[in-house]
């Protein structure tokens, strides 16, 4: 039985009996209108942790001021439905801003470095937002593990790099992108394509897979990479905000010229019509988003 909840107090008094009795509580936070991608968030969940705690909250402080805030898609009930339908026990969705934020609260978190570049020059303030909601929702459930997809890639690296850096006793686990059949990323954004950009949009996967099949025969610079992932992307995309290759912990961009020696991550953001996209691949990890 799948349990709403929409306060503080009654969450924190479930989750310690739940704890008390030596259950793993684990976590996915999400901002609803939960797709395949986030159900296979759960099911990861539910194997590392006894409790599975989905939240459903959109949060206004990782929004720019020009962002789709006010338009995010709301599904509550399709949400608890489909989290009952997983098996997670409890859905925890604020009515409203101020139970995460109530009157007076001021303090925000900034993970500096790994914030710096891709998302993070595109988004000024977006991270900060994440970082600062993640660690309020930690706070509030306390839970043994906590899931993400490795679709938003640099986020699960802030992530990971705040919870270490401020002792957070838990463990991150990061799971791989789900794909529509043509390699597209599920993303609750791209019910905002126009049927003629999401036919557009298989570039990224296209230009993706491009990348991983010039490192599957040998390419290591870096240059070759992004051009090989750009190609396609340009082909239908509005604009381009960046395809870049970084390094996969510190998120710090490669030079052009460079070879890649460590683990590194090709990430691109694009926009079709004023819907933008983000994607990314592991380089010799993750497969070809188109098989
Ligand atoms: P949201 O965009 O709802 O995503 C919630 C989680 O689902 C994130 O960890 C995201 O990486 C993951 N996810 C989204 N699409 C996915 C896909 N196609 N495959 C696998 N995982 C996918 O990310 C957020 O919400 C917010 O920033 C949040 C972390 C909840 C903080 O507000």
């Amino acid at each position: 039985m799948t349990e709403l909840i929409r306060e503080i107090d009654p969450l924190r008094a479930r989750l310690a009996l739940a704890r008390e009795r030596g259950l793993r509580v684990g976590v996915v936070p999400t901002m609803g209108a939960l797709h395949r991608g986030h159900l296979a968030l759960i099911a990861e969940a539910r194997r590392r942790a006894q409790v599975v705690v989905v939240t459903v909250f959109v949060n206004p402080t990782q929004f720019g001021p020009n962002e789709d805030f006010k338009k995010y898609p709301r599904t509550l009930e399709k949400d608890v439905e489909a989290c009952r339908a997983m098996g997670a026990e409890l859905v925890f969705a604020p009515e409203n801003e101020s139970v995460l934020y109530p009157p007076g609260d001021e303090t925000r978190l900034r993970v500096p470095e790994t914030t710096k570049h891709l998302e993070g020059a595109f988004r000024p303030t977006h991270f900060e937002g994440v970082a600062t909601i993640v660690l309020k929702l930690f706070n509030v459930v306390g839970p043994g593990v906590a899931v993400f997809g490795r679709k938003d890639y640099q986020q699960l690296q802030v992530v990971t790099r705040m919870a270490r850096d401020l002792f957070v006793p838990m463990e991150i686990v990061g799971i791989p992108t789900v794909r529509e059949d043509d390699g597209l990323a599920l993303s609750s954004r791209n019910a905002y394509l126009s049927p003629e950009d999401r036919q557009k949009a298989r570039g990224i996967p296209e230009g993706l897979s491009a990348a991983v099949a010039a490192w599957e025969a040998g390419e290591r610079h870096v240059q070759p990479l992004i051009a090989a992932a750009r190609l396609p992307i340009a082909a239908g995309a509005t604009s381009i905000d960046y395809v870049a290759c970084a390094d996969a912990v510190s998120m710090a961009p490669l030079d052009e010229l460079a070879r890649i020696e460590r683990k590194a991550v090709l990430a691109i953001a694009a926009r079709y019509g004023t819907t933008r996209l983000i994607d990314n691949v592991v380089l010799g990890e993750d497969p070809a988003p188109i098989g």
